[in-house]
C-alpha cells in the first residue's frame, strides 16, 4: 500500500499533510515513510518462505542511520562497499555475521578493517584482490570468508551507468574465469571459500536478465561442487527496479508518461521485488545454499520524497521554467542517469496544466528535475514533491555551489521526527 497519497486534494505522508511538515522544517526537505520501508522489507523477506536466506540491505541506496536501525530491528543484514558504510552498518547495529562487503576498489586499509571486524563475506572482484586479501589476512593471522563476484555478462537493460554485469563493465571476474579463480583462491593461505556473488545492475524492470544471472550463478555453484569446492551461500545481488511513473495518481494530475521507454517507462507497472524473488526461488533451491539478496532501491525508493519550494517562474526562449529551491546537489538522478521522477504539487488547485522545465538554482544547465513536462500550473511559494526519491537521493547529495544538504524527516502515522538536521553554514568550512 502506498503511504504517499492525496487525501482530497492535499498530499500526505502517512497521516501527516506534507504542507504541515515543510511549514515546520523548511525546504528542500527529504520526507520518508517508516511504514513504507517496513512493508517493503517485510514483503521481500516473506517471499523467501521456507528457503534459508538473508536480505542484506544495500546501504548505498540510503544510509541514514535511523532508517538502518529500522531494518536492524526487522532482522535484516547489510551489504556495504566501503569502510565508511561498514562503520555505519556496525554503528546502526547490524550483526557482523549478517554483513557482506563488496567493492571493486577496496583499499588495503579497508580490507584490513573488514577482516578485523569479521564480516560474514568479503566479496572479491579480481584475482589480484584475492592475492592481496590473502597477504593481509596472513599478516593479521586471520582466516577470511570469501565470495568471488562473478561477472555473468548479462544485460540488465537499464541505464549504462548503472549496468554492472556486462563483461565490458569493471565489476567482478568473467564468468568463464570464475572456476579457475576459485581453484587459485583455494591454494592461497588464510582464505575460506564460502560463497559466490553477482550483481548485474540497478533498476531492472524485467525478470529475464535477473533470472539469467541467477541461472549462471547456480551453474557455477554446481561446477564448483564437482570440482570439490562446496559453497554455503549464493549472493544474487540486488538491482530490482521500482515504478517511478505511477507513484501518484489523481484526476487533477496530468497523465504521466508512464509508457514512454525514453523516460524509463514501461507499458505496465514492473514486477515488484517479492515477485523477482519468487521468479528465482526454484532455481536457487537446487543448490541447498543460503540465499543472500541485496536490494537497496526496492526497500527505500518509494518511501521517500524530496519536497521543494517554487522560487520563481519565468517564460524564456519559448519555454516556461519553474525554478525551485532544490538542485542537483540534493537529487542528482535526473541529471546523472536521465532518471524520471514524478513531480507533483502538495496542494492540487485546479485542472489547468502547463508544459515546463523544472530546474534548480545550480549554475549548470544540467541542473534539472524534469524537461518539457506537463505539470499543474504553479506559482512562487507553491510546494512540489519529487516522488520516489528515497533511494540514491540523499546518499548522492553534495555541497556543490556552497549549498547546504537538506534535513531528513521520518513519518510514522501522525508523528514525524527529524532524522538528520539540515546542514548549516558551519558545515561548509
Ligand atoms: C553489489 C551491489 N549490491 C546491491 C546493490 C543495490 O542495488 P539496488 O539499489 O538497485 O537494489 C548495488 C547497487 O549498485 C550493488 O552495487
Amino acid at each position: 500500500m502506498p503511504y504517499f497519497t492525496y487525501k482530497e486534494n492535499e498530499l500526505y505522508c502517512e497521516d501527516v499533510p506534507l504542507r504541515e511538515i515543510v511549514e515546520e522544517f523548511g525546504t528542500p526537505l527529504y520526507v520518508y515513510s517508516k511504514n513504507q520501508i517496513l512493508d517493503n522489507y517485510r514483503a521481500v523477506h516473506a517471499a523467501f518462505g521456507e528457503t534459508n536466506h538473508l536480505v542484506c540491505y544495500a546501504l548505498k541506496a540510503n544510509s541514514n542511520i535511523q532508517l538502518l536501525k529500522l531494518l536492524v530491528q526487522e532482522g535484516a543484514g547489510a551489504e556495504v562497499v566501503s569502510k565508511g558504510e561498514l562503520f555505519l552498518a556496525l554503528k546502526a547495529g547490524f550483526p557482523v555475521e549478517k554483513i557482506a562487503h563488496t567493492g571493486v576498489g577496496k583499499r588495503d586499509d579497508e580490507i584490513e578493517y573488514a577482516i578485523k571486524k569479521s564480516v560474514a563475506s568479503l566479496n572479491v572482484e579480481s584475482e589480484e584482490e584475492l592475492r592481496i586479501v590473502s597477504e593481509i589476512a596472513q599478516r593479521l593471522n586471520r582466516e577470511v570468508p570469501i565470495s568471488i563476484r562473478a561477472n555473468p555478462n548479462v544485460d540488465p537493460e537499464t541505464h549504462p551507468y548503472i549496468s554492472t554485469g556486462l563483461k565490458v563493465n569493471k565489476f567482478g571476474i568473467d564468468h568463464e574465469r570464475v572456476l579457475d579463480a576459485y581453484r587459485h583462491a583455494k591454494e592461497l593461505p588464510n582464505l575460506r571459500l564460502v560463497g559466490i556473488h553477482a550483481h548485474i545492475g540497478s533498476q531492472i524492470t524485467r525478470f529475464e536478465p535477473f533470472v539469467q544471472s541467477v541461472t549462471k550463478l547456480v551453474s557455477l555453484v554446481q561446477d564448483l561442487k564437482a570440482a570439490g569446492i562446496e559453497l554455503t551461500h549464493i549472493d544474487i545481488g540486488g538491482g530490482v527496479g521500482v515504478d517511478y511513473h505511477r507513484a501518484l495518481v489523481h484526476d487533477l494530475l496530468p497523465a504521466e508518461l508512464a509508457t514512454s521507454p525514453a523516460t524509463g517507462g514501461t507499458s505496465a507497472a514492473p514486477p515488484v521485488a517479492s515477485e523477482f524473488v519468487k521468479a528465482v526461488l526454484a532455481i536457487l533451491q537446487s543448490t541447498g545454499c543460503t540465499v543472500i539478496f541485496e536490494p537497496g532501491r526496492a526497500i527505500v525508493a518509494d518511501a521517500g520524497m524530496l519536497v521543494t519550494k517554487v522560487l520563481y517562474t519565468k517564460q524564456s526562449g519559448g519555454k516556461k521554467f519553474v525554478i525551485v529551491d532544490a538542485g542537483i546537489n540534493d537529487l542528482i538522478r535526473p541529471s546523472l542517469y536521465d532518471a524520471y521522477h514524478q513531480i507533483v504539487p502538495l496542494i492540487l488547485k485546479g485542472k489547468e496544466t502547463e508544459t515546463v522545465d523544472v530546474v534548480g538554482p545550480i549554475c549548470e544547465t544540467g541542473d534539472f528535475f524534469a524537461l518539457d513536462r506537463p505539470l499543474p500550473t504553479v506559482a512562487r511559494s507553491d510546494f512540489l514533491g519529487i516522488a520516489t526519491a528515497g533511494a540514491y537521493g540523499y546518499s548522492e547529495t553534495s555541497n556543490y555551489n556552497g549549498r547546504l544538504r537538506p534535513a531528513e524527516i521520518l513519518v510514522n502515522g501522525e508523528r514525524c521526527r527529524v532524522i538528520r538536521e539540515r546542514e548549516t553554514l558551519d558545515d561548509l568550512s
